[in-house]
């Protein structure tokens, strides 16, 4: 059994917040933001909006150009390290609002590698057996955890959701494999003190409460992540770097993506990028580039198409995909 994405959808916030916004909230310009990071605006969650109602609606997107009928769906799991509560994930809350019965449902939780984790997840799971057709959904709502106060951190992010339908045939395509990776050792590199057991909600304040990220030394390890992963993926499937039709990174930076494409001596032509429009959307990132990709006509059948993205934990790895 090989697993193929047969589906792709997309969902944003309709709140958008740009560059000259944020120069009205601290002392940053719409000139250092771009030069620095290539983003121009990105969405926002508002008031009560989480992070399930984004992933509820790309689930829907990506069913209907599946074809296939919630019912069809044989487990949900969505990528997220910002669900909607503690407790329940996002993923039962999901699958209650697509009307999913006695169905397995889980979160995972891999920050912007969350997507890349859990196409592996779902594919081995095809491969054993297991599942048939799995709803795969990668979600962040990190606006919800940005200090607008902090220039360093709050030109960054950004809201959104992406969904794919995975579902088991029997072709020599689909998934080729993935690889994965995490190095513990430097998670104060990006992370949320308070709202866990460390620092429970009652007892956060304004110091604990929003992300923080050391983001030079962040930059640097993602750039030599980013190689690793993808080298060490083409080596593993015996797939020379010139057979592949598109690369999909996950939009942290322009720098990184350019960084990376330059080490690889890749032609950034082939490379995807929507990063001026969104921010970096965390573990949606790459879904949401996937399914524009998809519908700009960048991605045709039988293409060769690169997934890698890099995140909080330390995480990163990489995805290879025969579309
Ligand atoms: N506007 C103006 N100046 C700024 C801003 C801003 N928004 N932000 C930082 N600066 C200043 C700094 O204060 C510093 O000033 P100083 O030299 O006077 O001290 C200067 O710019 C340089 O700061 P750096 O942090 O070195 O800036 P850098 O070029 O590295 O860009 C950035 C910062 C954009 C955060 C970059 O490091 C980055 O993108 N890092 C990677 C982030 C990432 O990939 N995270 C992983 C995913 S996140 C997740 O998993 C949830």
């Amino acid at each position: 059994m090989q697993s193929r994405i047969i589906g792709t959808g997309a969902c944003v916030p309709d709140d958008v917040l740009t560059n000259e916004a944020i120069e009205r909230l601290v002392d940053t310009s719409d000139e250092w933001i771009v030069s620095r990071t290539g983003i121009r605006e990105r969405r926002r969650t508002g008031g009560t909006e989480a992070s399930s109602d984004l992933a509820y609606k790309a689930a829907r997107y990506a069913l209907r150009d599946a074809g296939v009928k919630a019912g069809e769906v044989d487990l949900v799991l969505v990528a997220t390290t910002t669900p909607d509560m503690l407790l329940p994930s996002t993923a039962c809350i999901v699958q209650d609002r697509l009307g999913l019965k006695n169905v397995p449902a889980f979160d995972l939780s891999a920050a912007c590698t969350g997507f890349i984790y859990g196409l592996s997840t779902a594919d081995a799971f095809i491969r054993s057996g297991a599942y048939g057709t799995i709803l795969l959904i990668g979600v962040d709502t990190l606006t919800k955890f940005t200090d607008y106060g902090d220039r360093t951190t709050c030109v960054i992010f950004g809201d959104g959701a992406g969904a794919v339908v995975v579902k088991a045939i029997r072709e020599k395509r689909g998934v080729i494999g993935s690889m994965l990776y995490a190095d513990g050792d430097k998670w104060d590199y990006i992370y949320v003190p308070a709202g866990g057991s460390r620092i429970p909600s009652y007892a956060a304040d304004k110091t604990t409460w929003y992300l923080r990220m050391k983001g030079h030394d962040t930059f640097k390890v993602a750039v030599r992540g980013l190689e690793q992963a993808i080298i060490g993926l083409l080596e593993r499937y015996r797939v020379p770097i010139e057979d592949i039709d598109i690369v999909i990174p996950h939009q942290a930076n322009v720098r990184i993506i350019e960084a990376l494409t330059r080490k690889l001596g890749y032609p950034p032509e082939k490379v995807f990028v929507n990063i001026q429009k969104y921010g970096n959307t965390s573990a949606a990132s790459i879904p949401i580039a996937l399914d524009e990709a998809v519908r700009q006509g960048r991605i045709k059948s039988g293409d060769t198409v690169l997934l890698t993205a890099f995140g909080s934990g330390l995480t990163w790895g990489a995805s290879l995909i025969k579309w």
